[in-house]
């Protein structure tokens, strides 16, 4: 019986079926950083803002402090972004005809504030507040990372749901001593971690164990 496939048919399927195998693993590695990847979590990705503030030039270069722009960090759930006025307090003297700085100047002629794409911006069924976190000293390079170094903003974490979780299991977190005749007894409730420390049942309290983790504290 004569050969029905000529003998270099047999390499040609070689060929393509590891073709196969090496497309099916591309298509598995793609999927893999598509949903790993900047494309999807916006990590590092700078996005077009209606004037291209650097925060790098006015943090680094001018010693501007972040509070002086971001006024409610400390005191509430939003860090705020700045009103027009603030801009103008120096930039109606200094690179005040500059053709860059015209939007600012739009805005300030005409009461409309200026229209900043949110870089970061959590969904609505979730509840963060700036100030718990600030005023437990953990700093805004922890979260946003080094900002006096950009000179467009981007997001250096991806806010998810692990990444606030994972720094609320592993933080550790301080908390007056509520035993003795000066304790606060506001504090009373947490008397049981002073014993585990006491007894070495633990070493250290962290977020995770004052409720850090409990759905309720970031979703009603
Ligand atoms: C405390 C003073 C001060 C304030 C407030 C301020 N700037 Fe500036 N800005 C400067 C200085 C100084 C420069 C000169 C740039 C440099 O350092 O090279 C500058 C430069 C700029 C430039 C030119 C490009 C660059 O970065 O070099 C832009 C755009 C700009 N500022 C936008 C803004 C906007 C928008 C605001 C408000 C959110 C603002 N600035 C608030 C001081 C200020
Ligand atoms: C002179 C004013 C000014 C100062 C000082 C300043 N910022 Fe900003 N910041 C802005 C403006 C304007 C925006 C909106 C435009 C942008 O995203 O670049 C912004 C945006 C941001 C954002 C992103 C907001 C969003 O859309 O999610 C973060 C985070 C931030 N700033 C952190 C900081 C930190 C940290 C510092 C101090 C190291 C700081 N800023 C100092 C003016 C300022
Ligand atoms: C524990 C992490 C964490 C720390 C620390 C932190 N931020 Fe944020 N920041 C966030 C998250 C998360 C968001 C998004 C909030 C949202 O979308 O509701 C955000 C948003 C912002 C925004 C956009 C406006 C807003 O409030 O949503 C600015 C501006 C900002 N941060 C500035 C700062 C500055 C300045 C500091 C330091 C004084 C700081 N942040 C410290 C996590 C943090
Ligand atoms: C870098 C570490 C870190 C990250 C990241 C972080 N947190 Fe926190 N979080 C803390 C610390 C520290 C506290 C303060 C705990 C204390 O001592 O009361 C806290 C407290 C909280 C509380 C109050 C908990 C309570 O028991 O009352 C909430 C709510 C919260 N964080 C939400 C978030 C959300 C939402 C995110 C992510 C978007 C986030 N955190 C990311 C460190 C972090
Ligand atoms: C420390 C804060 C925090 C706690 C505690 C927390 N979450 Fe979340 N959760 C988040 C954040 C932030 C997101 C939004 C992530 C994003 O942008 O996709 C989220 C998103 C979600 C989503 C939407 C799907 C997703 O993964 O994006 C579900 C469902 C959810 N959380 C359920 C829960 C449940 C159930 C618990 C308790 C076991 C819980 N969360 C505890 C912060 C928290």
């Amino acid at each position: 019986m004569p050969q029905l496939f000529h003998r270099s048919a047999n390499s040609i399927s070689k060929i393509s079926l590891a073709g196969a195998v090496l497309a099916a693993g591309g298509l598995i590695a793609f999927a893999y950083t598509m949903d790993r990847g900047n494309y999807i979590t916006d990590v590092h990705v700078v996005k077009e803002q209606p004037v291209p503030f650097s925060h790098k030039h006015h943090v680094s270069d001018d010693g501007i402090d972040c509070r002086y722009c971001h006024t409610s960090v400390e005191t509430s759930s939003f860090a705020g972004l700045p009103a027009t006025e603030i801009c103008m307090s120096c930039h109606s003297q200094i690179w005040s005809n500059a053709e860059i700085l015209e939007p600012v100047r739009a805005s300030y002629r005409t009461g409309e504030s200026l229209q900043w794409t949110r870089i970061h911006d959590l969904p609505d069924f979730v509840y963060f507040n700036h100030s718990i976190h600030i005023n437990k000293g953990v700093g805004c390079a922890t979260c946003h990372g080094r900002v006096d170094q950009m000179p467009l903003m981007f997001k250096e974490n991806t806010l998810y749901m692990n990444w606030c979780i994972n720094c609320h299991r592993t933080t550790k977190v301080d908390f007056p001593d509520s035993t003795g005749s000066n304790g606060n007894k506001f504090y009373s409730i947490y008397e049981h971690f002073q014993q585990d420390l006491k007894n070495h049942d633990k070493d250290s309290i962290t977020v995770k164990d004052i409720g850090g983790t409990e759905c309720q504290k970031c979703h009603y």
